[in-house]
């Protein structure tokens, strides 16, 4: 059995991750924190009634660390990065879903974020929490970075056909479409119902924050410099990412050997699923899992990929990383 903390326990990735270590039979809710909030868990996130009796706190690192082997931070980035040292200092494993140990270069972080990184000199040396490309780093690590929703939509199609050669690794255009739980649960005019209900709007046009992240783990995997144009839109639907990215063919290639690379680079992977059909977010909502299909038109590739943020795209893929750092079947609890 393992204890574990959840900070930011009021927040959607926070919620996601409860429900799910609720049904994993090696995991232990200890601890729950908040700034200021001290109500019961069930009356912050109401689906959790009768389920977890648990009050939120706010706590020290080394309180945490007390009561918790690992801690999962659902914390805004650089609040987390002011608290992950101290805990890994009291040795606490940590995951972290927030972008800020994501990045290699601290210019970068700083450049994208707009905000100095409490943490600068862990950057570069965590792994990245994606199963599927950096299974051997996680397994054993002590601090994983929880990879965005938005870049798990993109790097997962993208990773083999660039790495094959595939396609062109500096001419692809990323086009995405995530649910409003996409933004947390924070106030903010965009999210509110009257402004995005019946409403689909693109937005952070060449400037969101996950192009680097994306380009980084790309060009890492593959070893071709990679450059994206990403372009997200926010529409009326609670969750889920559907990404349609646009690449050029190297050489010409016909829609089964693409979706022969993709099946044959996942063949043992549980949770990503090639698929013939166009993929959609309801298939996967819920889920850990991926569906990704590809298409030839004209010069260009055209894949499909369809996640849910808060699972495959945050929680569903913390538990994931969860398994495999204290090796439990890497499975356990998610669906
Ligand atoms: N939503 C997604 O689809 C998604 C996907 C992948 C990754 N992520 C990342 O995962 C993290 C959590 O996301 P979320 O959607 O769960 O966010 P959220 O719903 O806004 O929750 C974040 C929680 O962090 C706490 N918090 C806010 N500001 C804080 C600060 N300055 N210092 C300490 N605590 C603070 C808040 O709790 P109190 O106010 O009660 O203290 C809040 O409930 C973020 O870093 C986000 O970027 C989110």
């Amino acid at each position: 059995m393992t204890t574990i903390a959840i900070l930011g326990a009021t927040g959607y990735t926070a919620l996601e991750l409860i429900k799910i270590l609720l049904r994993h039979p090696n995991a232990e809710i200890t601890a729950l924190t908040s700034r200021e909030d001290t109500r019961k868990i069930e009356l912050v996130h109401p689906s959790l009634s009768g389920r977890l009796d648990l009050s939120l706190e706010s706590l020290s690192a080394k309180e945490i660390a007390n009561r918790a082997e690992c801690v999962f931070s659902c914390l805004p980035h650089t609040a987390s990065a002011k608290i992950v040292p101290e805990l890994l200092h009291c040795g606490t494993k940590v995951i972290d879903l927030s972008a800020d140990y994501r990045l290699n270069s601290v210019e970068v972080f700083e450049t994208w974020y707009a905000e100095k990184h409490p943490d600068p000199n862990r950057l570069g040396k965590v792994p990245y929490g994606l199963p599927e490309l950096f299974r051997k780093q996680i397994i054993g690590t002590d601090l994983i970075a929880n990879p965005g929703c938005y870049p798990t939509s993109a790097i997962l199609p993208l990773a083999p056909i660039i790495k094959t050669n595939l396609i062109e690794p500096e001419d692809i255009i990323i086009d995405s479409k995530s649910g409003v739980s996409g933004s947390g649960r924070k106030l903010r005019l965009s999210t509110l119902y009257p402004e995005c209900n019946e409403n689909i709007s693109a937005y952070s046009v060449g400037t969101h924050r996950h192009t680097p992240e994306i380009e980084q783990i790309i060009t890492t995997v593959s070893g071709k410099n990679t450059k994206v144009i990403f372009t997200p839109h926010l529409t009326p639907m609670d969750r889920g990412i559907l990404s349609t990215i646009y690449s050029k063919p190297t050489r010409p290639v016909l829609q089964n050997e693409l979706l022969e690379t993709l099946s044959n680079f996942y063949r043992n992977e549980p949770f990503i699923k090639i698929v013939e059909h166009l993929p959609s977010t309801k298939d996967v909502s819920g889920t850990n899992f991926v569906h990704i299909t590809a298409r030839v038109v004209g010069n260009r590739i055209i894949t499909v990929s369809a996640i849910d943020n808060l699972i495959k795209g945050a929680s569903g893929a913390a538990v994931q990383n969860f398994n495999l750092m204290f090796n439990y079947p890497e499975t356990t609890a998610l669906i």
